[in-house]
């Protein structure tokens, strides 16, 4: 399948692929038809028994600048009500699969919004985060006012959103919106390498294992303990889970069938 505003590409042997965000001329700007080709791609890949994790990236520039403001500048209150555009992100929070994110130069607005639906972030030296909707008189519409705050915390949070001021990589680091930095010639093989050490491992665990993470953002702590728990003797139906805990007792490696 060939999209006009993403690439696709897909790395067979290491059971990974790579989704790269493709509208350089405005810095990747998140427009409608963007949007519904990447998570067709998120949901295709999803299902895709020969894939086992995603990297989503950008290119050095810029992972994403945000929603495309042009495309919305015109809309009226009930014309956004009615296309609802953010809705459809949910179905990226869905997936099932982890996906890692490969970030350089600008991840503002929804680009800061989609980098925070990613499981894992790994940035470039040149990353810059933040959601400047305040400057252009909205507020984040794509879970930022709720997504950054839970990752960094709600006075680090409500300065951001407040003031739009954008944050470097040794910021973001420091705040715990991002896994690691590296040089810009070494974020994306960083990511890749992070995306088939996770490929590895039993799929099973790691979805169930995924589910369990976030499902720290849907309730309760007791929720969420009570959640996990019940994931984790689920578990003990693997094949996997035998082979893991067997190999690891025999001092060898496992070796995983995905049952
Ligand atoms: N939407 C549409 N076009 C965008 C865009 C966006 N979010 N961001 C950048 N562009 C376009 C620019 O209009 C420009 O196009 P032209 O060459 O046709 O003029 C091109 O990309 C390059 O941008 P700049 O010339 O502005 O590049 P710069 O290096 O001088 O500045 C920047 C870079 C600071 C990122 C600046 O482009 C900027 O502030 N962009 C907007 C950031 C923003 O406000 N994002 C939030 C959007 S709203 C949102 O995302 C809502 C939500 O919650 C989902």
């Amino acid at each position: 399948m060939t999209y006009k505003n993403i690439i696709v590409r897909r790395e067979a042997a290491d059971k990974i692929a790579v989704v790269q965000l493709n509208r350089p001329e405005v810095l990747n700007a998140l427009n409608l038809e963007l949007m519904t080709e990447l998570i067709e791609a998120l949901e295709g890949l999803d299902k895709d028994a020969e894939v086992n994790c995603i990297v989503l990236t950008g290119n050095e520039k810029a992972f994403a600048a945000g929603a495309d403001i042009k495309e919305m500048s015109g809309e009226s209150a009930v014309g956004m009500l009615m296309r609802d555009q953010f809705e459809k992100w949910n179905k990226i929070r869905a997936l099932k699969k982890p996906v890692v994110a490969a970030v350089s130069g600008f991840a503002l607005g929804g680009g800061c919004e989609l980098v925070m639906l990613c499981d894992i972030i790994i940035a470039s030296e040149t990353a810059k985060f933040g959601q400047p909707e305040i400057n252009i008189g909205v507020i984040p519409g794509a879970g930022g006012t709720q997504r950054l705050t839970r990752a960094i915390g709600k006075v680090r949070a409500m300065e951001l959103i407040l003031t739009g001021r954008f944050i470097d990589a040794e910021e973001a680091l420091r705040l715990g919106l991002i896994n690691r930095i590296l040089p810009v010639e070494f974020y994306l093989s960083e990511a890749l390498k992070l995306a088939k050490d996770i490929a590895s491992k039993p799929p099973v665990a790691v979805r169930l294992a995924k589910e369990s993470v976030l499902k720290v953002y849907d309730g309760s702590l007791d929720d969420g303990l009570d959640f996990e728990r019940k994931n984790f003797y689920l578990l003990f139906a693997t094949d996997d889970m035998r082979e893991g805990m067997t190999a690891f007792t025999e001092k060898r490696k496992p070796v995983w069938t995905g049952r």
